[in-house]
Formats: C-alpha cells, structure tokens, sequence
C-alpha cells in the first residue's frame, strides 16, 4: 500500500460534506474510471450514509440508485443534493436474487455496478451473471473482505469475460478496489 494520505483506510473520510466509506485515492480512482468509461447509469449496493452516491450522481445524474437493507437516515441537506442529481435510494436486500434481477434490468447500458455491502463475495457471484458487454462492475474490501486474486474470483471473471481494470495502480495505491469490464 502507498504510504501518501491517499492510501489511508475507509472510515472518517468525508465527499461532498458527508461520510463516505471509501480511501482518498478510491475517491479518486472513480473520477478517473468514469472518465475512462461514460456510464449511463450507477448502481450502490450499499448506501450506508448515502453520500458516496452523490459521487456517482455527478456522472449519472438521474440515473443512480443506491439500495441498503437500512432505510436511509436522510437529513434535509442530502435529500436536497439526491433530488437535485436524481438519486433514487432503495430499501431492499440486494442479496435477493429476483431484488438483483428487478435493479440490474431497471438500469440505462452501460451500467456501473458498486459491490459494497456486507457480503461482497456473494454480491459478486450474483451480480456477475447480469452483466452486459460495456458493463462495469466494482468492488470494495479488496483484500479483506473481498479477495479479487483468489482463484473463485478470478475464475468467475474468466468465466464471464471481464476484464480487470487497472488493477495495479490501484493496489499501488490503497484503494482497496477491484474492478472489471465486461
Ligand atoms: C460499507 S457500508 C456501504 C458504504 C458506502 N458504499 C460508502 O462507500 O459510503 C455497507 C452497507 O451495506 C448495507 N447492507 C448490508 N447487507 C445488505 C444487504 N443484504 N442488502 C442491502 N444492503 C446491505 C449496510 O446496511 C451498510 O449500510
């Protein structure tokens, strides 16, 4: 991992004046990945503060929607940065397969799918099979609660013919994230 603050943990780092549950240099690499690859659309598996969506939003706007098993603690400034980017948030268990199926298809091509809630390994496995050429699926956790170079992982990314993306630099720097193309 780097040693600069952009390699710093998850946890206490703040986007768009709220907490978000990512690295610095996450933070950026997203910019860059979506720079990289135009996104129509941007799917969070994981909301918890649902600020980290509003980065999404500024590269999908009114077409981002973030899904958490929580209902979503929103106060009055988030609710107004959401409604005016078009964040729609859903209450729902994103391991559920028809919930994966019902928010996969509902999603504009290509789509930006963020793996980050409890279980990434299964959000992986059942998210995977959904994608479409141009899709682009990420994950967080990488490698201590998602490990992106153990044979299961590889093997499905080999099986589905994605592509990693970057994956050096980004473990160079501590972003924690893997992330394929389809
Ligand atoms: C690590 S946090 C998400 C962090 C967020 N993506 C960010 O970067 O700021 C994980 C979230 O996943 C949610 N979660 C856990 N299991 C879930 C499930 N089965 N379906 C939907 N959300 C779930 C938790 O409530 C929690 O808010």
């Amino acid at each position: 991992m780097s040693a600069s603050w952009l390699g710093i943990p998850p946890g206490g780092n703040h986007f768009a004046g709220g907490l978000v549950a990512q690295t610095p240099s996450g933070l950026f690499w997203f910019a860059r990945l979506f720079a990289e690859h135009p996104m129509a659309s941007a799917l969070e598996l994981g909301s918890y503060s649902g600020y980290l969506a509003v980065l999404f939003a500024l590269h999908c706007p009114g077409h981002t929607v973030t899904v958490d098993i929580v209902p979503l603690a929103i106060g009055d400034r988030l609710a107004d940065l959401h409604r005016r980017l078009g964040i729609t948030f859903v209450c729902g268990d994103v391991l559920q397969p028809a919930t994966a199926a019902r928010l996969m298809a509902a999603q504009a091509r290509p789509r930006f799918v963020f793996c980050d809630n409890g279980a990434k390994l299964a959000e992986f496995r059942l998210y995977v099979p959904l994608l479409e050429p141009g899709d682009i699926i990420a994950v967080h956790d990488n490698p201590t609660e998602f490990p992106a170079d153990s044979d299961d992982v590889t093997g499905l990314a080999h099986d589905h013919a994605l592509t990693r993306w970057r994956r050096d630099e980004l473990d160079a720097d501590g972003t924690l994230l893997a992330v394929w193309r389809k």
